[in-house]
């Protein structure tokens, strides 16, 4: 594309995305000329007859709009049909294109501490991270299986990947090896909530929190008390996001410089 690429993040709400920071210095180190910014949607069909219109040349889409896009976009690719949710677009030559970077962002995290295939995974939470990420493990080969607070989701979630839901007593005689957590307990402000009973850490080798606000999260700090790897939400991030990176650039990602450059935002320097 001739001239500034534009790319943005779509949500509602949007202000406290960390994707401009995230993906500006990732262009910025690559010498590309390429902006990104955040846009504030509400009526999804007219933003995107906009992002047409203007050219923009990628999207990434946040709450509330991954599945509800799915219909406006000219091609989806099949691990996002799966999963039913878009988190990314890319604009081929008018053509809007949705992928899904969650699973693969989530699981890329996971990888690098340990190999999935046969392993016991607990999932916690049953909404739309979590279903990303089940269908990412499943793919992968582990042996999956879902806790939630309400039952019925966690159950239809557990139905649609084949794979087993249980309730908290009877997830702690699952012996996860690993656990995810996928909810939003233990963000600020109510960093003191634990998003499992302590008992479900006993067994796991490996502990992967999404909230990255804190990015000890006190599920992470009590896995590592047991002698757990942990894995904070901010590798999941960057991991969907140097993903979003190579689909719409081509160009690999440079991890180090997103990670440093979000990691300054959240700090507040
Ligand atoms: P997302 O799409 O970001 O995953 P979501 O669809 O709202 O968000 O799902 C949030 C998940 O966090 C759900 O599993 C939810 O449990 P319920 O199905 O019972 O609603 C879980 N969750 C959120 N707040 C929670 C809380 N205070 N205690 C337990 N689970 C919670």
């Amino acid at each position: 594309m001739a001239g500034l690429a534009l790319y943005g993040v779509i949500g509602n709400p949007i202000a406290h995305s960390l994707s401009p920071v995230m993906h500006n210095a990732a262009f910025k180190e690559l010498d590309l000329e390429a902006y990104f910014t955040a846009f504030q949607v509400a009526d999804l069909k007219a933003a995107l007859t906009g992002v047409r219109a203007l050219g923009i040349a990628g999207l990434s889409v946040t709450l509330p709009h991954k599945t509800e896009i799915i219909p406006y976009l000219d091609w989806v690719d099949a691990s996002a049909q799966a999963i039913a949710a878009v988190n990314t677009v890319v604009n081929r030559q008018g053509q809007l294109c949705g992928y899904n970077t969650d699973a693969t962002g989530a699981l890329a995290a996971l990888q690098a501490k340990v190999t999935l295939a046969g392993r016991r995974v607990l999932v916690v939470g049953a909404g739309g991270a979590a279903r990303a990420l089940v269908y990412g493990l499943v793919k992968a080969g582990a042996q999956v299986a879902i806790v939630n607070r309400t039952p019925v989701r966690g159950l239809a979630l557990a139905e649609a990947f084949a794979v087993q839901y249980l309730n908290f007593s009877e997830s702690k005689d699952f012996e996860a090896e690993i656990l995810v957590n996928t909810t939003s307990l233990g963000m600020t402000p109510a960093s003191d909530q634990l998003a499992v009973p302590e008992a479900l850490l006993v067994s796991p080798r490996v502990v992967m929190d999404i909230v990255y606000n804190p990015l000890h999260t006190r599920l992470l700090a009590a896995a590592q008390a047991k002698g757990a790897q942990i894995i904070d939400g901010l590798e999941m991030f960057i991991g969907q996001g140097a993903l979003q990176f190579t689909l719409w650039t081509g160009q690999t990602a440079p991890l180090a410089v997103m990670r440093q450059a979000v990691l300054k935002q959240l700090s507040g320097t």
